[in-house]
C-alpha cells in the first residue's frame, strides 16, 4: 500500500502541487465545480489538465487520457477540431469585440431561425445560465406571473439553484418562485398547475435527461402547458445537437415555445442561444438581457463552423456508433462481473451516465474506486460518458480493458468485504446531496 501511494504521488505530483497552490488563490481551488478535485478520488487522480486533442487530453504531470467528459459536453466535434480552429483563427484577423452589432450575428440568427421550424426569434448568451435565466426572466413578462416549475438542471443562478441542496446565499423569498417536478409525471406536472392556477409562467426542462421520455408524455406536457398559459421553455444543453440537429424538435416532434442552446454549439468556445416564438421572445426588446460580451465573435464563428460540420459530416452517427459500443460493453462488462445490483447505466449513446450502489457510502465508494482504477489506465472520467465525432472504437476498446480491470477489483472487494482499503485516493463528492 504505502509502495502504491508513492507511485500515485509520483504520478500526479504536478497536479497535487498546483492543488496546494491552488488552495491560496482559488476558492474551490476551480472555477467549475464539476472540473473540481471533489469529483475525483484525490490524491489518486489528475486534478488539473494541461493540454487536449481530439478525443484525448493531457494532465499537468503529462499523462495522456481517453477524454470522456470532453469539457462536460461541448466537445460535440472533438477538442481543437480544424473547421472550428480555422473559423476562429480567420476571425482574429478581422477583430473579435465591436461596440456595434455586426452581420455575423445577423447571419447566425437567420441561420438558426431556418434550422428550427419553430424559432422566429435568436438571442445569444455565453453560458447555458444565460440562455435558462434569460428564458425565465421574458416568460415572468410576457405572462405576467412569477412561478417557474422546473424539471432537470439548468445552471448556476438563483430562480434555479435555489432548488437544489446547493442553495446557500439565495433569499427564501426567491426560492418559493421555483419548483422542481420529476420527469415522465404528467400527472404531478398537471397536479402543480393546479396548485399554481394562475401563477406559473414557464414550464422549464430537459426534455430529455438520461431517461427516454415516455410515449405521449412530451405531448401532454406541450397540452399542459397550453391549458394553464404557461411558457414551454426546453432546455437544450445537453439534448441539442446530441439527439437529433434540431434537437428535442427533431427527435420527438413536439415544438416549445422557447428553447436553450448551449455546450455543443460553440465545440468548447463559449456562446449559448435562447430562440423560440415572437410572441415571447420580442419581449426581449424591453426585458434586459444585455451583457458586455453579447455577440462575441469568436463564439458566433465557432458556432457557424460547428453547424457546418453538423450539415456536411455524419456527426451524430458516428458519435451514436462510438456510444453505443461504450454503453453495450460496459453493460455487458458489469453483468459479466455479477455486479447488475451494484452498477447501472441510463442515457443514450451521446451521453450517458453511470450509477453506483449498495456499499454504506450511498455508492460514492465503489464509484471513487472505479474512477482511480480507470485513471490509472489512462481513462479520464467521473462516472459519465460525453463520446464525441473524434473518439473512435479503439478508444472504446481501451476503455472497455480498462474497465473490466476496475470492475474486477470492485467485484473482489465487494466479495471479501475490503473495498474502502482499496481506494487510495479520497472519496469523490455528490454534486447535490441527498436531503
Ligand atoms: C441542461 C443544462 N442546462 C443548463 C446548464 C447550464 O449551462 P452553463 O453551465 O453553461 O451555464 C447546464 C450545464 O451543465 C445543463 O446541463
Amino acid at each position: 500500500m504505502v509502495d502504491k501511494t508513492n507511485r500515485l504521488e509520483a504520478r500526479y505530483a504536478r497536479s497535487l502541487e498546483l492543488l496546494a497552490r491552488a488552495e491560496k488563490a482559488i476558492p474551490l481551488q476551480a472555477q467549475t465545480f464539476s472540473k473540481s478535485w471533489t469529483q475525483y478520488p484525490r490524491g489518486a487522480a489528475p486534478v488539473f489538465a494541461a493540454r487536449a486533442d481530439g478525443g484525448y487530453v493531457w494532465d499537468a504531470d503529462g499523462t495522456q487520457y481517453i477524454d470522456w467528459p470532453m469539457g462536460l459536453g461541448p466537445l460535440l466535434l472533438g477538442h481543437n477540431h480544424p473547421s472550428v480552429n480555422a473559423a476562429i483563427a480567420e476571425q482574429l484577423k478581422s477583430g473579435i469585440a465591436f461596440s456595434l452589432p455586426t452581420e455575423a450575428e445577423l447571419a447566425l440568427s437567420e441561420r438558426l431561425v431556418d434550422w428550427f421550424p419553430y424559432a422566429e426569434r435568436i438571442r445569444f448568451g455565453k453560458n447555458g445560465s444565460d440562455a435558462t435565466a434569460a428564458a425565465v426572466r421574458a416568460a415572468r413578462a410576457v405572462t405576467g406571473r412569477d412561478m417557474i416549475l422546473c424539471c432537470g438542471y439548468h445552471g448556476w443562478q438563483d430562480w434555479f439553484i435555489g432548488t437544489t441542496t446547493r442553495d446557500a446565499g439565495v433569499p427564501e423569498e426567491v426560492k418559493r418562485l421555483t419548483e422542481a417536478f420529476p420527469y415522465n409525471d404528467a400527472e404531478r406536472l398537471g397536479a402543480l398547475l393546479d396548485k399554481h392556477a394562475g401563477a406559473v409562467a414557464a414550464i422549464i426542462m430537459e426534455p430529455m435527461g438520461v431517461i427516454e421520455p415516455a410515449p405521449g408524455y412530451l405531448e401532454e406536457v406541450r397540452r399542459l402547458a397550453d391549458r394553464h398559459g404557461a411558457v414551454l421553455v426546453f432546455d437544450e444543453c445537453w439534448t441539442g445537437f446530441r439527439i437529433h440537429p434540431q434537437g428535442a424538435y427533431g427527435r420527438f416532434g413536439v415544438a416549445p415555445d422557447l428553447a436553450c442552446f448551449g455546450k455543443a454549439l460553440g465545440n468548447g468556445v463559449p456562446i449559448s442561444v435562447l430562440l423560440g416564438k415572437a410572441s415571447v421572445m420580442d419581449a426581449l426588446s424591453e426585458v434586459f438581457f444585455s451583457f458586455t460580451f453579447g455577440g462575441d465573435l469568436l463564439g458566433i464563428a465557432a458556432a457557424m463552423a460547428v453547424l457546418d460540420v453538423l450539415e456536411s459530416e455524419p456527426v451524430l452517427d458516428h458519435v451514436a456508433g462510438i456510444g453505443g459500443e461504450l454503453m453495450t460493453g460496459f453493460r455487458d462488462l458489469v453483468s459479466a462481473h455479477g455486479l447488475s445490483d451494484h452498477i447501472g447505466l441510463d442515457g443514450y449513446p451521446a451521453r450517458h451516465v453511470m450509477s453506483f450502489k449498495g456499499d454504506g457510502h450511498d455508492g460514492l465508494l465503489l464509484k471513487s474506486i472505479f474512477q482511480q482504477e480507470g485513471l490509472a489506465r489512462g481513462i479520464l472520467s467521473a462516472g459519465w460518458h460525453a463520446p464525441s465525432y473524434a473518439h473512435n472504437s479503439d478508444d472504446v476498446s481501451r476503455t472497455l480493458e480498462a474497465y473490466d480491470n476496475a470492475l474486477d477489483v470492485l467485484a473482489q472487494g465487494l466479495a471479501s468485504n475490503d473495498l474502502a482499503d482499496r481506494l487510495l485516493g479520497e472519496m469523490v463528492q455528490p454534486v447535490f446531496r441527498r436531503p
